[in-house]
């Protein structure tokens, strides 16, 4: 472990800024709160520490430090989040080694990666040269080709097949993970691109038709445990930095418009492979950015995906900006055509959802008719509602006043039966209920443990009193706490947080201990009163056990001794 140069440089990085960089957080007292990323939510119910350097979910008990924190959000490891912050602060960390566990799908890996290899070449050998062809004159040039790792299928039938089968892969893995059907290639004769999972790894492939044929356009491979169509966005591991840089995110439908965008430097983008959008994307897509822009195709299909994507971040309280492309444009089209200026240009003048929304609204309506245009001002109104900020409400309000000369109260009556109770103000969800289920003799517990990590008298206190704890993870937490502390001669949650980063158990138990409000600071009379209660919990413990060993033993003798032992229990005379 690594723990010197980790403290050392966690020491010099606010939790606030990491979090911050990348979800919006609101002040409140000593600590920040935002909408938790790691549970489906819209409430701010985690809660960020500056004093403590860690960060606490109420609800779903996400907890740690900020190691875990981006661990979790950008699936890192421990040591390339090392590596991250170690830049920022100018530490070089080296090339540490931390043993790579053996992940159970590596094989599936190397699968894709040998196949991928073999498509580069193809598409780089003789046989290759229709298809290379075929994307030169698409503008696809070398170097793109080589950005995105396209490769060719030949057309062989069973090339793939051999070659894997030689390495060592059987046939029945390879139909499972969507190489090979029977003794056959499933890819024949296609141009390939991979595709990646969010942390870059290949995990399947597209294969496009180059020909003038009949077939499928493309052809993916089929879902395996690590290729969920649901769960993955094309471009993702590259969008993860470029986002960062840009402050933005640009969603496009398919992976020939991000394609395209990136022979004009423009690489925040992300792709949604013609699928709609899950909750797990929607997850993914908050953390590159708040600042989302959604430009597909300008066709009726691209259209009205964009209404639906909208709203579906709407609801969770994202308003995504706009492009509209010409009608029969997607931005590969309108790339090729018009080139990176004017792109850029429509990249700047992206208009908010809530107004595309707007337009929309008004498409095809017949203003001559009085009934169609006061269904129209309903609509309107009804989306305006959506708008959290009262004033961009009152803009509308004022437009639609001026524009149809409608009282302006008439208006507000009518935008106030649309706003619904629940919207009218954000809440911090502070929980209750948590402690409240726990019975006394885990809360005695808990609440000494907490007190624990932020008070070194007291784990001075604990140990004197060897304090005997119920439960073996118990036991084993407060050890660790004592260890730590004996080690580096105090503790901070935030570092002990990466000391026991790898004892999942215990970790387990931390978590619901800080996700809770226990009182940070005591005083030695409330302590003791503490100790007094998990003391009776130990004893009524011991009282059972020896019950239940008294009922069981069959000397008369034996039995009157332990019922000597219970009554002094009893007495506390022991
Ligand atoms: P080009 O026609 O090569 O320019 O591709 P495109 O990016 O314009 O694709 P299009 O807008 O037609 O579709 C967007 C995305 O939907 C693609 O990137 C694919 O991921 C997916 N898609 C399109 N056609 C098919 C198909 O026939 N089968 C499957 N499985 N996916 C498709
Ligand atoms: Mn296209």
């Amino acid at each position: 472990m690594h723990n010197d140069l980790a403290n050392t440089i966690r020491s010099k990085i606010d939790i606030v800024d990491i979090i911050g960089e990348r979800i919006p957080l609101v002040a409140k007292g000593k600590n920040f709160f935002c909408v938790c990323p790691f549970h489906d939510d819209s409430n701010p119910s985690m809660s960020i520490s500056r004093e403590k350097q860690i960060y606490t979910c109420f609800s779903c008990h996400a907890t740690g430090n900020v190691y875990t924190f981006l661990m979790n959000y950008e699936h890192l490891e421990f040591r390339e989040v090392l590596k991250y912050l170690g830049n920022k602060v100018g530490i070089d960390v080296g090339d540490i080694h931390v043993s790579k566990k053996n992940n159970k799908f590596d094989k599936l890996y190397e699968a894709y990666n040998l196949s991928l290899k073999y498509f580069q070449n193809n598409l780089n050998s003789n046989l290759g040269k229709q298809a290379k062809e075929y994307l030169l004159e698409r503008k696809i040039d070398e170097n793109l080709i080589k950005e995105f790792e396209i490769g060719l299928a030949l057309d062989k039938r069973d090339d793939l097949t051999k070659i894997l089968t030689k390495k060592s892969f059987d046939l029945s893995t390879l139909n499972k993970i969507g190489l090979s059907t029977d003794n056959y290639d499933v890819y024949c004769d296609r141009i390939m691109f991979p595709l990646y999972d969010i942390s870059g790894k290949v995990v399947g492939f597209s294969g496009r038709i180059y020909k003038n044929n009949n077939l499928n356009k493309y052809l993916n491979t089929k879902e395996t445990e690590i290729f969920k169509k649901g769960e993955l966005l094309y471009h993702y591991h590259i969008a993860k930095e470029e986002c960062r840089k840009k402050k933005s995110v640009i969603i496009m439908e398919g992976f020939m418009d991000i394609i395209r965008a990136s022979s004009i430097d423009i690489r925040n983008t992300i792709a949604l492979m013609g699928t709609a959008l899950t909750k797990e994307q929607i997850n993914l897509i908050k953390r590159l950015s708040n600042n989302i822009i959604l430009c597909l195709d300008g066709d009726d299909p691209g259209q009205l995906a964009t209404l639906n994507i909208g709203d579906a971040l709407f609801k969770v309280g994202i308003e995504v900006k706009v492009i509209v492309l010409p009608n029969l444009d997607d931005p590969d089209s309108f790339i090729l055509k018009y080139g990176k200026e004017r792109f850029d240009g429509l990249i700047d003048s992206a208009i908010n959802f809530s107004d595309y929304k707007m337009q929309r609204l008004r498409e095809n309506v017949d203003f001559r008719s009085d009934e169609e245009k006061a269904n129209y001002i309903n609509k309107v109104l009804e989306e305006t509602a959506k708008l959290s900020d009262p004033i961009r409400r009152e803009v509308v309000l004022k437009r639609l006043a001026k524009e149809f000369d409608i009282g302006y109260n008439t208006l507000e009556i009518r935008i106030n039966s649309f706003i619904k109770d629940d919207k009218k103000q954000e809440k911090i969800f502070i929980p209750q209920k948590i402690l409240e289920k726990k019975d006394k003799y885990s809360k005695a517990i808990e609440q000494i443990i907490y007190l624990m990590l932020n008070n070194d008298w007291i784990i001075t206190q604990v140990e004197k009193e060897k304090l005997i704890f119920p439960t073996e993870i118990m036991r084993t937490l407060t050890s660790e706490i004592i260890y730590y502390y004996k080690k580096y001669g105090n503790i901070n949650v935030a570092d002990f947080y990466t000391y026991i980063q790898d004892k999942e158990n215990i970790l387990k138990f931390l978590n619901q201990v800080l996700a809770s409000n226990y009182n940070e600071t005591t005083n030695k009379e409330e302590l003791f009163l503490y100790f007094k209660v998990i003391r009776e919990f130990s004893i009524n413990q011991e009282i059972k056990r020896l019950t239940g060993l008294m009922k069981k033993e069959v000397d008369p003798l034996e039995q009157a001794k332990i019922a000597e032992k219970i009554r002094k229990l009893r007495l506390g005379d022991n």
